[in-house]
């Protein structure tokens, strides 16, 4: 089968987000039947958080995982991400949650974190790290700012291992997605690129070693909804 190469260069994925902002969070809903919420709060009951610690929450976009986390515990919460569209929602959702005093943002990509080294107890990622040209140097610099002992949640779509249930979602992704951007966004050719970048992404368990590469100790996954998302969990 033809691969098509994706441009992953931060300027064009900071262009196709900034695009698409305001329609993110309904396209997100319609294109996971609402599945995307269930997911992160599964993530974040799996993250441990406690009100005692400080958390990262790298390509936070506009901020949904942020709010789970900040439903399990309040601790101090920081999002990053690269586009300042996506960032100034999650801001404005953060104000009309009354949750500034616990969540606050900066610009930042991850590969060059603004952050001492042994900053967080906890770093986690939702669908942000298959946009990210070199995961490695990411997640090694996730590993920096990360304390000994620390955690990191790496929540990604995932090819199923069961070859019916990966034809079907990929199916939905490349040509029922693409229908529903027709009729709601601005920019149809992002969601041909969301699908694929989904289809390109490694099989879990090949990604699971990928993370252990970048210097994390241990290494779990789990997967849910046969497979087409993983929950990567890693301890440094
Ligand atoms: C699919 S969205 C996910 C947003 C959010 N985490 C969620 O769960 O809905 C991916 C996000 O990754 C951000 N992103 C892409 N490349 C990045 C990079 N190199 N550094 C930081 N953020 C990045 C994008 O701007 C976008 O907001």
């Amino acid at each position: 089968m033809l691969t098509v190469k994706l441009d992953k260069s931060p300027i064009t994925i900071l262009d196709m987000f900034n695009s698409i902002a305001s329609q993110y969070d309904v396209m997100n809903d319609i294109m996971t039947g609402f599945s995307h919420r269930r997911t992160r709060k599964i993530a974040a009951q799996l993250s441990g958080f406690k009100s005692n610690e400080k958390v990262l929450d790298l390509a936070t976009g506009t901020g949904d995982f942020a709010f789970r986390l900040y439903s399990e515990a309040q601790g101090t919460i920081i999002g990053t991400d690269i586009s300042e569209k996506m960032l100034s929602i999650a801001l404005l959702k953060t104000r009309r949650l009354d949750a500034n005093r616990f969540i606050s943002y900066n610009l930042a990509d991850i590969t060059r974190l603004p952050f001492l080294d042994e900053t967080f107890n906890l770093c986690t990622i939702g669908f942000g790290i298959r946009n990210v040209p070199d995961p490695l140097s990411a997640m090694i610099e996730v590993a920096r700012v990360t304390k000994k002992g620390g955690r990191f949640i790496i929540v990604e779509a995932t090819p199923s291992p069961h070859s019916l249930v990966k034809f079907l979602s990929l199916f939905h992704f490349q040509k029922l997605a693409p229908l529903f951007a027709r009729l709601l966004s601005s920019n149809v050719s992002a969601y041909n690129y969301f699908a694929e970048s989904i289809s390109q992404f490694p099989k879990a368990s090949d990604f699971a070693e990928t993370i252990k590469q970048a210097g994390w100790k241990k290494v779990y996954h789990q997967p849910l909804y046969l497979g087409i998302v993983t929950i990567f969990i890693a301890i440094k």
